[in-house]
């Protein structure tokens, strides 16, 4: 409860950067952030580095970067023993203050978005949008762009390796994606299959 006031301040510094430009100072915040404690696994790009299960967050909205540091600090996520990725997330999120995380999470949303990410492009099939609609569309959207208001990321700008370790992060109980999650239901084919059909959107919705 103690935290909601600063939320929600923290959450208007996310809506500012869509009505106005940021201040040369705050942009200066965030890439100094993002370059000192950020780009050693994710790059200057914001692209990551699959080897180090770094995923690329260039052009994620500030609000979904912001909830999941703060997930991270909470231990609502990399909490599980064997999750080695979320372990060295957790870390760098834990050593940011709240300032810090409003900045950069500005800074990672101005970044151009990864295209090119699917690598399952042989995946995807007749059944995959129809998969993805019945299973997945009615909160990450129809082009995958995600809810702001009820806090659903986007997932048009991941690449297919991120969203199926996160997807098996789902189903082996070491991250939580929403109650009553069924996806679990899913055979792998079908999963490579609704992947292959999101890597396939482009990274920005039409508008
Ligand atoms: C030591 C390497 C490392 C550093 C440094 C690092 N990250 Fe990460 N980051 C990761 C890994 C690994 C994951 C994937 C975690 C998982 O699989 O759950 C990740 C995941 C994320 C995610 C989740 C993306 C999503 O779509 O949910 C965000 C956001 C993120 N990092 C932001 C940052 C920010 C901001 C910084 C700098 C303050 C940072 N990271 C520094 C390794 C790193
Ligand atoms: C009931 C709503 C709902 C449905 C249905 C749903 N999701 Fe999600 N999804 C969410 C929410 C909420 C999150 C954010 C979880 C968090 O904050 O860690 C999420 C997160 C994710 C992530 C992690 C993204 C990231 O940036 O780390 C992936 C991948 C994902 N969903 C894939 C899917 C797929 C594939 C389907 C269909 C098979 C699906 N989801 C169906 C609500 C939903």
């Amino acid at each position: 409860m103690r935290l909601f006031p600063i939320i929600s301040i923290l959450s208007l510094l996310c809506v500012s950067s869509l009505i106005g430009a940021p201040s040369s100072s705050s942009e200066d915040l965030g890439f100094a952030v993002f370059r000192d404690r950020c780009m050693a696994c994710h790059l200057q790009s914001g692209m990551g580095i699959k080897e180090m299960n770094a995923p690329s967050i260039a052009g994620l909205p500030c609000w979904h970067v912001s909830d999941q540091l703060r997930k991270f600090r909470r231990d609502q996520r990399g909490f599980h023993a064997d999750d080695a990725p979320g372990h060295l997330m957790q870390a760098k999120a834990i050593a940011l203050d709240e300032k810090s995380i409003a900045f950069v999470g500005r800074h990672i949303e101005s970044l151009t978005p990864n295209e090119g990410r699917n690598t399952l492009a042989e995946k995807v099939s007749k059944t995959s949008n129809s998969l993805y609609r019945k299973q997945c569309q009615d909160c990450h959207g129809e082009h995958g762009e995600g809810d702001r208001p009820n806090r659903v990321p986007p997932l048009t700008s991941q690449q297919d390796w991120y969203l199926l370790k996160q997807i098996e992060n789902f189903q082996t109980g070491k991250r939580i994606h929403f109650e009553n999650d069924s996806s679990n239901e899913l055979d792998e084919e079908q999963l490579q299959s609704i992947v292959a059909w999101i890597c396939s959107l482009p990274a920005r919705p039409p508008e």
